[in-house]
């Protein structure tokens, strides 16, 4: 298996910060977001990392990062030309996934803990097959993708509902089998324009080939100012801010 941690996208919540920047390349606390999805692909075990990142701002990853070395990974990088969506992004990993299964970080999200990510990763490799998510009890799930779930069985992934049906989202770390790439190119973009992410996992909900495992600990997103506060604090050791 690989890892892939998608780095991509405008940042358009985090302006004026992100006009010259990439906001993977923020501080979270005392080091670069990108840090911390790294972090994870190293304690998953992975050897070979794909970093997709916009056009903009690539040169930058692979200075800061070089071959990742100082990481323990071999990195790759890829270019998303034009933001549009993460299943998007995802799709120009295909090359890299040379036919095998991967795990898919987005660049933004950080945990508190990974050992639920790391024992998910451990499960999902001795079958390879179908997908995994990672779900995750939060007070504001209209944010983020919602999952619907009945016992062991994920029924319905709804992306940024109005009116959420629980307050248990889809974080940013998602496993999946070689067949998601197939999967991509069935897929159509959403009202937003975007090829969605939620779209995909709803495929292999489908198929009842979706499996999901609780975070525990703190997590959270870092994509508006008050969420990258959050998460600074949460890394600091601090109260997390609401
Ligand atoms: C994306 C996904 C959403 C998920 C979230 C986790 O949202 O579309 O399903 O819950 O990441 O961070 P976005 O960051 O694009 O708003």
């Amino acid at each position: 298996m690989k890892g892939i941690i998608l780095a991509g996208g405008n940042g358009t919540r985090l302006r004026p910060v992100t006009f010259v920047t990439n906001k993977h390349l923020l501080p979270v606390y005392n080091k670069p977001m990108i840090f911390y999805p790294l972090e994870t692909m190293r304690e998953c075990g992975f050897e070979d990392v794909l970093i997709v990142s916009g056009r903009e701002h690539a040169g930058d990853f692979s200075n800061l990062l070089g071959s990742g070395k100082e990481f323990g990974v071999r990195l790759s990088y890829e270019i998303q030309e034009e933001a549009g969506g993460i299943a998007q992004a995802l799709a120009l990993a295909e090359d890299f996934a040379d036919g095998g299964s991967m795990a898919v970080h987005l660049g933004d999200n950080i945990f508190e803990q990974r050992e639920q990510l790391v024992a998910g990763v451990k499960k999902f490799a001795e079958r390879e097959d179908g997908a995994m998510i990672f779900i995750k009890q939060v007070a504001d799930p209209e944010r983020f993708g919602v999952a619907e779930i009945a016992g062991d069985k994920v029924v319905k992934i709804v992306e940024k509902p109005k009116a959420p049906k629980s307050n248990l989202i889809v974080t940013g770390f998602y496993v999946y089998d070689k067949n998601v790439f197939e999967i991509i190119r069935s897929q159509k973009p959403s009202a937003r324009g975007e090829m969605e992410i939620t779209d995909v996992n709803n495929v292999y909900i489908e198929q009842g080939k979706m499996a999901y495992n609780m975070v525990e600990g703190e997590w959270t997103d870092a994509g508006t100012f008050d969420t990258l506060l959050r998460a600074s604090n949460l890394v600091a050791g601090k109260k997390a801010v609401k």
